[in-house]
């Protein structure tokens, strides 16, 4: 196993009917914004809980954080902030609302353009406004985590960061908010998370014992919980543990001492940048075709993941990695997700933005080896045609 730090410090407050509990999680003198999506929290009743929860605490609102929030609205709530003095975020939503929150944390203390935390990965944030989040799509982890993904819509660039600094202070986790999802977000939000598993699992032995089977554990779990998420939607047991799972997927725990890919996540960002196809699709799309690709580099962990998470026991190491491979497939299409670029009407003209793009954000050396270049993500892609 290899050396690691383990630091988490967001508090998680997991239950139903657990909004309430914001009246002793926000300090009663914060000046309140709270950031929102579209319409879905006022139209389900959860912005109004929240507001009740807050009381008479100062508040003001800010809502329209598009689904892969942009950077040019995120920088109006910056402005708003300033000019309201206002000092703690809440956001109320999913990914987008909780990535878009964090980046606005760390943007009202920035000097200079606020896109260089971007360009810099977030490496150039030494602070940030405090924040808590309330969940409503149990996807991305990102309440759980220092990550962010921003779209500067303008170039159609779509760029992460992480800092310690923009660690939500809590969560709260409340299952009974994800029954009006439809069920393309539930599907998304299985795939997404699966996602984050595979590319802290699927890479190359170190010997993380405890790793790998906490991510089997967290796969098989989906793999049992998906379908019915989908066929039931108020199914408590399968929401209460898709939104678990999907936290525990990337709060850092399985991920600690062992190496990374992210191929699929960094070539799917672009897919999703040039011709919005919702995050989790894009995985969808580039997973299986990257893992044929990299059959060989990844034939041990592929070995392992085809036996204890799909039973796949018999026939040659080749005949079971490629049963493993497709079995991956199979389950995102049963989600009734697409896997395939043509499902999208793409084909090699959007081969060739792809790679241009990742080549102009220097993702050029991806994976868990550094060995995906532009032409290994251009063969994956042709792949997934
Ligand atoms: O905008 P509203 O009206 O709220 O509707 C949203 C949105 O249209 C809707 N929704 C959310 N909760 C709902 C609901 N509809 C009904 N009932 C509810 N309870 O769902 C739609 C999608 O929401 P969004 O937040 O965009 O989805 P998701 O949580 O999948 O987030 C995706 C974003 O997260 C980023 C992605 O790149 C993408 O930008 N990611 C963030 C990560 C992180 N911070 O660690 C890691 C991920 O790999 C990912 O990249
Ligand atoms: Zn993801």
């Amino acid at each position: 196993m290899q050396n690691f730090e383990f630091h988490n410090p967001t508090k998680i407050i997991f239950g139903n009917e657990t909004i309430g509990r914001l009246a002793e999680l926000v300090p009663s003198d914060a000046r309140v914004l709270i950031l929102y999506g579209g319409n879905s929290a006022r139209k389900n009743g959860t912005l109004d809980e929240v507001r009740s929860a807050l009381g008479s605490r100062f508040m003001q609102e800010f809502g329209g954080i598009e689904p892969n929030p942009s950077y040019e609205t995120l920088m109006q709530a910056v402005e708003y902030i300033r000019t309201e003095k206002l000092d703690y975020l809440l956001a109320v939503g999913g990914g987008s609302v909780i990535d878009g929150t964090k980046f606005v944390a760390a943007a009202v203390n920035f000097s200079g353009d606020a896109w260089n935390i971007l360009l810099n990965h977030g490496r150039n944030i030494d602070s940030a406004l405090p924040f808590g989040t309330v969940l409503t799509l149990p996807a991305t982890g990102s309440e759980m985590n220092c990550g962010s993904v921003v779209t500067r819509r303008e170039t159609h660039t779509k760029l992460a960061f992480m800092n310690t600094h923009v660690f939500p202070q809590f969560s709260i986790l409340d299952p009974a908010k994800t029954y009006t999802l439809p069920t393309r977000q539930i599907a998304n939000g299985v795939i997404d998370a699966f996602v984050h598993i595979t590319e802290q699992y699927l890479t190359y032995p170190v010997g993380g014992m405890v790793q790998d089977r906490f991510a089997e554990g967290l796969l098989q779990t989906l793999v049992e919980i998906g379908p019915k998420a989908l066929a039931t939607p108020e199914d408590a047991d399968a929401r209460a543990n898709l939104m678990w799972t999907a936290t525990l997927a990337l709060n850092g725990l399985i991920g600690a001492g062992v190496p990374h890919d992210w191929a699929t996540h960094m070539i799917g960002h672009e897919l999703t940048a040039a011709y919005n196809i919702d995050h989790a699709r894009t995985l969808a799309i580039v997973l299986p075709a990257l893992l044929h690709e990299q059959r060989n580099q990844k034939h041990d962990k592929l070995l392992q993941y085809g036996q204890r998470v799909w039973g796949i026991n018999s026939g040659s190491e080749d005949a079971r990695i490629t049963a493993t491979i497709e079995a991956t497939r199979d389950f995102f299409e049963r989600m009734g997700t697409p896997t395939r670029l043509s499902d999208y009407d793409l084909g090699n003209e959007a081969i060739d933005l792809v790679i241009k793009q990742l080549e102009a954000h220097g993702m050029t050396q991806l994976g868990e080896h550094g060995d995906v270049t532009p032409e290994v993500s251009r063969r994956i892609l042709t792949t997934a045609i």
